[in-house]
């Protein structure tokens, strides 16, 4: 694998390989791999010639009291990791030339709508954020296809938006979330649990399939079901952010006679905030 910084050069060697007809997938990341990311990478190497991951931890998605400055770099082991995950190429850039002009005057991407609910009502820039440096990744691999993965549900439907709204030339693919034993899902950010947070957290995924088991027995009182889940979390120690049941399309409140939904749910636990998800016909 070479691990490439500069934007030229990886434009360089991406059109070589472009011109030897070759397929490229990317894998767009902030580091401090788990094997989620690593899955991300073998779905991209059975859906392509060449992978492509990225690491840029992108300041314009952290909020002013987030937790940019403390966000785990791990460099070294990551390129190890992808290097046995068979990734072709790491592009990892610096702050100045992912943001030449700075972060202040900078052209932006919002999707408007879908990035105000959920993630989007305690974190309001987040995904204004994202789609901008995804906008600027695509511009920079122009990969013909991309894996993000669907723990970060919303983060997929924004991006997903984006590239239909704005007509890009790449075809956005999900990859099921990855999960240890005891359901929890992977993410970096559980680096910052301590041993006994690390118990408590699976609590999190317990408590939506607990939820996801009264809609299967035909609670329609939505909620009601909500509003039990939140409580559950909090006397185990978690701060709730949102614990929604919604319209898979377009994320907006589940009605009773909605067949396709998703759970959606965040919480604090410590220093980490946890997110996950469940899809479900009824
Ligand atoms: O999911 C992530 O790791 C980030 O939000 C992404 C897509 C790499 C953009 O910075």
């Amino acid at each position: 694998m070479q691990t490439i910084h500069s934007i030229a050069e990886l434009q360089t060697v991406l059109g070589n390989e472009r011109a030897a007809k070759k397929r490229i997938a990317f894998v767009p990341t902030m580091g401090n791999l788990h094997e989620g990311h690593i899955q991300l990478i073998h779905q991209a190497n059975r859906n392509a010639d060449i992978t492509v991951a990225s690491i840029f931890v992108n300041p314009l998605q952290f909020g002013v009291n987030e937790d940019l400055d403390t966000y785990p770099r791990t460099l070294q082991d990551d390129q190890e990791k992808l290097i046995n995950a068979d990734c072709d190429y790491l592009f990892a850039p610096q702050l100045e030339d992912m943001y030449p002009n700075g972060q202040v005057i900078q052209t932006l991407v919002e999707v408007p709508g879908i990035s105000q609910l959920h993630c989007g009502v305690t974190r309001p820039i987040f995904f204004r954020g994202i789609a901008t440096v995804v906008c600027k990744l695509f511009g920079i691999v122009r990969p013909d296809v991309a894996i993000f993965g669907e723990k970060d549900f919303q983060q997929l439907m924004v991006i997903r938006r984006m590239t239909e709204d704005l007509f890009l030339p790449v075809e956005i693919q999900g990859a099921p979330i990855a999960r240890a034993e005891n359901g929890l899902a992977l993410s970096s950010r559980n680096s910052y649990l301590n041993e006994a947070e690390m118990q408590i957290a699976p609590l999190l995924n317990r408590t939506i399939r607990e939820a996801i088991g009264k809609l299967e027995a035909g609670q329609r009182d939505y909620s009601e079901v909500q509003a039990n889940a939140q409580q559950q979390l909090e006397a185990a120690g978690f701060k709730p952010d949102y614990f929604n049941i919604c319209r898979r399309y377009d994320l907006q409140p589940a009605q009773p006679d909605d067949k396709e939904l998703v759970l959606v749910a965040a919480a604090y636990l410590g220093k980490a905030r946890l997110i996950d998800n469940y899809v479900i016909d009824l």
